[in-house]
């Protein structure tokens, strides 16, 4: 098991910065997820950390040695590429093979260690199989395979998932998991699939544009995040323009033809702030009750467990969530009285408008 440690990395292509001053550790066997929209620079911290690229400053440090500088083949870093990057003309034992056969073990070595790797993602007896009859599930259980075979100190995974089915998928994120934490192996998974990340991380740094945005344990990140990117990214929320008020010793949140208690957090009263509330933490009732505002369901979405209720608190448009048993009761044109959970009820100042 290792630590790794990423220091200041800045990098650019051209003129084109892709990160800025991005640090963070890896404790011994953790699993740490980049999470981030498409070309926030997730892959090119992978590839600066197994030296396939350099940074223009900063640093990479493993076990408290410096590998910077190191070349690719003297790292000792497992990874599994965004496309799997196997040999498709080769079996699936070759693929496995061949980390270890350019290591220049013996044959002895590597039928037992490429045995054991096929047991360990349960390719069992599926080595003589080329590489073109396996299904995607499969291609990525021997790209693990072909991974953790040289026995690396860290693994890195770049997107793993992202080419399978919705079940398949979610099978593998378990998997890979449980994989994970039987090998005890420090690992840096790159997705841009937020519930993916909440599933199996230990922490999550989430990126923006090159920059980490928030850096937390799941729990933290989802119910607690410290901006309206971090907020929207991780599962939707409603974002809604208001003005922070102080009213009788208690602070509101006034928006366009609705008003909301929060918790104050910071600003002074008459602030421009947005509010930020997921749609599953408002409490929905068909009678008025303290503090509720009027709720107009102009549409009901069901998907399947949850419902979604589309609507318009005072001029703003908003989506609630509510389990599909519930909503039965919500007519669509009816009206309902809605209050959010004031602890999930997050408001940042307005010009941190980035979404
Ligand atoms: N070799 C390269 N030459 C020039 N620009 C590059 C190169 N590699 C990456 N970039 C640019 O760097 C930025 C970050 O790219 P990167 O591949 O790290 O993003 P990503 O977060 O992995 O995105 P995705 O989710 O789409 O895979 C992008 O703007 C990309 O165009
Ligand atoms: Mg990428």
């Amino acid at each position: 098991m290792s630590n790794l440690v990423v220091k200041n990395l800045n990098k650019s292509f051209g003129d084109n910065q892709v990160l800025f001053d991005v640090s963070f550790e890896v404790k011994e066997g953790d699993f740490l997820s980049l999470l981030g929209p498409s070309g926030c620079g997730k892959t090119t911290i992978l590839r600066i950390i197994n030296g396939l690229e350099y940074p223009d400053s900063g640093s990479v440090i493993v076990d408290g040695k410096d590998i910077t500088k190191v070349s690719p083949d003297k790292r000792n870093i497992g990874m599994v590429f965004q496309n799997y990057a196997l040999f498709p003309t080769m079996t699936v034992y070759n693929n496995i093979a061949y980390g270890l056969k350019m290591r220049k073990k013996s044959k002895e070595e590597i039928d037992e260690k490429v045995n054991a790797a096929l047991r360990l993602v349960k390719l069992e007896g599926m080595g003589d199989r080329k590489i073109t009859k396996m299904s995607g599930g499969q291609q990525q259980r021997v790209a693990l395979a072909r991974a953790l075979v040289i026995e690396p100190a860290i693994l890195l995974l770049d997107e793993p998932l992202s080419a399978l089915d919705r079940k398949i998928r979610a099978e593998m994120q378990y998997e890979i998991r449980s994989i994970q934490q039987k090998v005890g192996i420090t690992t840096v998974f790159v997705t841009h699939d937020q519930e993916e990340a909440l599933t199996m991380s230990d922490r999550i740094i989430l990126m923006n544009k090159g920059v980490i945005e928030q850096e937390s344990d799941p729990w933290t990140l989802y119910n607690y995040p410290i901006s309206t990117f971090a907020s929207d990214f991780l599962g939707k929320a409603n974002i809604l323009k208001a003005t922070l008020v102080k009213k009788e010793g208690m602070w509101f949140a006034q928006g366009n033809g609705w008003t909301l208690p929060v918790k104050h957090t910071g600003g002074e009263n008459g602030d421009a702030i947005e509010v930020a509330v997921r749609g599953e933490h408002f409490t929905i009732r068909r009678e008025p009750f303290d503090n509720a505002q009027k709720f107009v369901v102009k549409d009901k979405v069901f998907t399947g467990s949850v419902c979604k209720l589309l609507g318009k608190l005072g001029e703003d448009a908003v989506e609630l969530t509510t389990l599909s048993i519930e909503a039965e009761s919500f007519k669509q044109g009816g009206e309902v009285y809605i209050l959010p959970n004031i602890d999930t009820t997050l408001y940042f100042p307005a010009k941190n408008k980035e979404v």
